[in-house]
């Protein structure tokens, strides 16, 4: 590179370093600047200023896209300040604006800058579809938030005051104006409320809508009807007790006694209890309870109601109880009573009384006539037996079971044992069987076939 060359690359790159700094006498640059959103009926400010060294002196015009001039050619001398405009934002304000700058002879065009009119916020208030918003479990529901005015509007929803961020719309589908629920879960219920505001960055307004309840009703499940025994003034009752295990409340429980309507109970829980009064040798009555509720009647199962004393032959019935290794993993004793509605049971092992497992259907539904031997060790063995008598006679006396013996396990090796040679002996009998038919059905056939030969020999 000569000397020449050298210098002349120096003068460019001084050349343009300074064009870039002053901003260079023919690259005169403008600006306007103002906000870009503008609430309706305010006042905002525009501004129209030359960027770089400042000229002797400037002409400035305020324009909106399409031509249409806001300010007649504002003229001033040096140093020009960004030249001012004030505009009331009205409703036809919306649109480009630009601002034309005449300086040194020139015209120079500034940028455009779009301008949004924004109505502010007001009157939100919260709708549900449907109305009002009480629904089943897996049913659907959508809350929607009205404003009566506004515009740019983005919406905050709050479920029991708390805030429903984004990530949890996995529950909660929130798409605009609208807050959606697919299915319908406990969780859902409770109050809510919507939040509408500008949303523009600066100066966010807000309108806060009323609070509604949402409901999640639960269907109604089948009641489920259990009797106990119990004893007041000396006199004997049942306690016919119905129980759904799902429902919203109120419900109301009905007792029938064979048949017809006995009783009836409204409650604020899901179950209620009627008592019927019982002596011995009553008539028997068939016992059902139907839970009712606006939308539903669902019957219960039905139980005879009676009482009948203990009697008749006792017997205790044993079961040993195999895995699939033929080892007992448990010995059952029923013990089985030919009549009596209310009947107490005791169990002896070895004649002694086992305390815990005495048991009676006064108080409770238990298989108080079963007992379920799991651990089966040689302290379980030994002699068992049962006694009954009625619950409801402090003063009867028990009747007596036969006894059984509970052993160990021999039994069931034994057991393969005999199926084992019972299996091969009928093995070896079909063998021989077999082999004795195989020897006659050839012997006979040999007979037509050896004439067959010697008359061809003949
Ligand atoms: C949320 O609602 C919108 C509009 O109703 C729908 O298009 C979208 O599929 C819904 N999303 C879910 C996850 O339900
Ligand atoms: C009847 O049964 C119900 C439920 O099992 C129980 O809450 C109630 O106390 C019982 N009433 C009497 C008098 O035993
Ligand atoms: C009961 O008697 C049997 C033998 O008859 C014995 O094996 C067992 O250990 C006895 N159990 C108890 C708890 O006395
Ligand atoms: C049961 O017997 C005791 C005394 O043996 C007596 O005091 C009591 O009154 C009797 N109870 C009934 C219900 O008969």
């Amino acid at each position: 590179m000569g000397s020449t060359e050298r210098l002349c690359l120096i003068v460019v790159i001084l050349y343009i370093s300074q064009t870039v700094a002053r901003g260079g006498p023919g690259s005169v640059s403008v600006v306007l600047r103002g906000p870009e959103y503008a609430y309706l009926n305010t006042k905002i400010r525009l501004s129209c200023e030359i960027l770089g060294s400042p000229p002797p002196s400037a002409t400035c015009q305020f324009m909106k896209v399409k031509n249409i001039s806001l300010t007649t050619p504002q003229k001033s001398s040096s140093p020009p300040q960004p030249f001012l405009h004030d505009l009331k934002v009205m409703t036809k304000s919306t649109g480009e604006y630009y601002c034309i700058m005449t300086t040194l002879g020139k015209t120079v065009t500034s940028n455009i800058l779009h301008l949004y009119v924004v109505i502010p916020v007001s009157g939100a208030s919260l709708r549900s579809v449907p109305s009002p918003p009480t629904e089943f479990k897996g049913s659907s529901m959508a809350l929607f938030c009205d404003v009566q005015k506004g515009s740019h509007l983005s919406y905050t929803w709050f479920h029991n005051r708390i805030k429903v961020t984004a990530p949890s719309s996995v529950t909660y589908n929130l798409s605009g104006n609208s807050l959606t629920v697919d299915r319908l879960r406990n969780l859902h219920a409770g109050t809510y409320y919507c939040s509408a505001w500008n949303d523009i960055g600066l100066n966010p307004r807000y309108s806060s809508s009323n609070e509604i309840q949402v409901a999640v009703k639960d269907y109604l499940t089948v009641p489920n009807l259990s009797v106990t025994l119990f004893k007041e003034n000396s006199k004997y009752y049942a306690n016919i007790s119905c129980e759904s295990a799902q429902g919203t409340v109120p419900v109301t429980f009905v007792l029938l006694l064979s048949g017809r309507e006995a009783d009836r109970q409204i409650t604020n829980s899901l179950s209620a209890w009627f008592r019927v009064a019982l002596v011995v040798g009553m008539e028997t009555v068939t016992a059902q309870c139907r839970a009712e509720t606006s939308y539903r009647q669902l019957n219960s199962d039905t139980r005879n109601i009676e009482m009948v004393s203990v009697g008749g032959p006792l017997h205790l019935h044993i079961d040993y109880l195999y895995n699939i290794n033929w080892e007992v993993v448990a010995v059952r004793l029923e013990c089985h009573i030919s009549r009596g509605t209310f009947p107490s049971y005791l169990w002896l092992h070895n004649n002694s009384f086992m305390t815990q497992r005495s048991c009676s259907t006064i108080s409770n539904d238990l298989q108080c006539h079963v007992l379920l031997l799991t651990d089966v060790t040689p302290v379980h063995f030994g002699h068992y037996q049962c006694h009954v008598r009625d619950s409801f006679e402090e003063n009867s006396s028990w009747l007596q079971s036969d006894v059984v013996l509970v052993e160990g396990a021999d039994f069931p090796g034994n057991v393969i044992e005999v199926i084992a040679v019972a299996f091969c002996c009928f093995l070896m009998l079909a063998m021989i069987t077999s082999l004795l038919c195989l020897l006659w059905l050839s012997g006979s056939a040999v007979q037509p076939q050896h004439m067959a030969a010697s008359e061809h020999h003949r």
